[in-house]
């Protein structure tokens, strides 16, 4: 799998704060059963990871903008040009010790995504693509799931958290997708969740109050593996909208459906 120099920078950006993050991770392990808990040295570990991503992708690219979850946001000279990184997406999972995390980045294009990684350092899972050069996770190329019937498939979801809000609206939405779906499933990682689309692992997934730097790399590694995202309503711009479902063409089709359903009466 041949990768291009712009991609090649985003893979290294991502082992190196993954290299920190594992690290990190070991000591949180261990800060665990401590009664101040880790928590403090979560919030370094999220800060570092950036500092590391950040100046990487800028030592590669210096007139590029940078739009970071951990800090200010960069212009940059360039104007076409800009990363969206989260360095640490899954910081719950992370802080109690859940393997299931990761570092996200990706590169925007005159406001398409183009390329996109994301790294989880407790698995070694390297998810990478780039527009036309298809989808990957280490070596392995990936598809989405075929599955076309809801009643086969393991659906993916956010649950909003306390001080999230939207919880009743989200109660309404599982309860009309879990009453026809296989399974539900929610890693706490939305950029893992994403991948987990592109891997066919899960067959779809939704959620609604995302930030662009969770959801960045994921369009276009479900894209790049023949899946199709969008807004809750079939939106074709909703980066910043924040709300996304995901799937193959049928089962994303059938998700916005499902999702969608009004509250019932009581
Ligand atoms: C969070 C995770 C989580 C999602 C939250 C995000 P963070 O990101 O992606 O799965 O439900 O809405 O904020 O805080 O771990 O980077
Ligand atoms: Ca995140
Ligand atoms: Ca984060």
């Amino acid at each position: 799998m041949a990768r291009s120099a712009l991609l090649n920078v985003m893979v290294q950006a991502a082992l190196k704060a993954g290299k920190s993050l594992s690290r990190d991770f070991g000591e949180v392990q261990n800060l665990q059963v401590s009664l101040k808990g880790p928590g403090d040295y979560v919030t370094q570990a999220d800060r570092k990871a950036e500092k590391i991503v950040r100046e990487e992708l800028l030592k590669a690219r210096p007139t590029y903008g940078f739009l970071g979850e951990e800090s200010e946001e960069i212009k940059g000279t360039d104007g076409a040009h800009r990363w969206i990184v989260d360095p640490l997406d899954g910081t719950t999972n992370f802080l109690h010790g859940i393997p299931l995390f990761g570092t996200s980045i990706a590169l925007q294009r005159s406001g398409e995504i183009v390329a996109g990684v994301i790294y989880n350092p407790a698995t070694d899972d390297l998810y990478t693509a780039e527009k036309g050069g298809g989808a990957f996770v280490n070596d392995r190329r990936l598809r989405v799931s075929a599955r076309k019937k809801l009643s086969d498939c393991v659906i993916g979801c956010g649950v909003p958290h306390l001080g999230g809000g939207q919880h009743g609206r989200f109660l309404v939405q599982l309860r009309h997708v879990m009453g026809d779906v296989a399974g539900i499933r929610s890693m706490g990682a939305a950029a893992i969740d994403l991948a987990y689309v592109a891997a066919g692992r899960l067959d779809g997934f939704w959620q609604e109050g995302l930030s662009p730097w969770d959801i960045a790399a994921g369009i276009i590694l479900i894209r790049e593996a023949g899946g199709f995202i969008s807004g809750m309503n079939g939106e074709t711009d909703f980066l910043e909208g924040g709300s996304v479902i995901a799937g193959n063409e049928h089962i994303h089709k059938a998700l916005i459906d499902v999702a969608n359903r009004p509250i019932p009466k009581a």
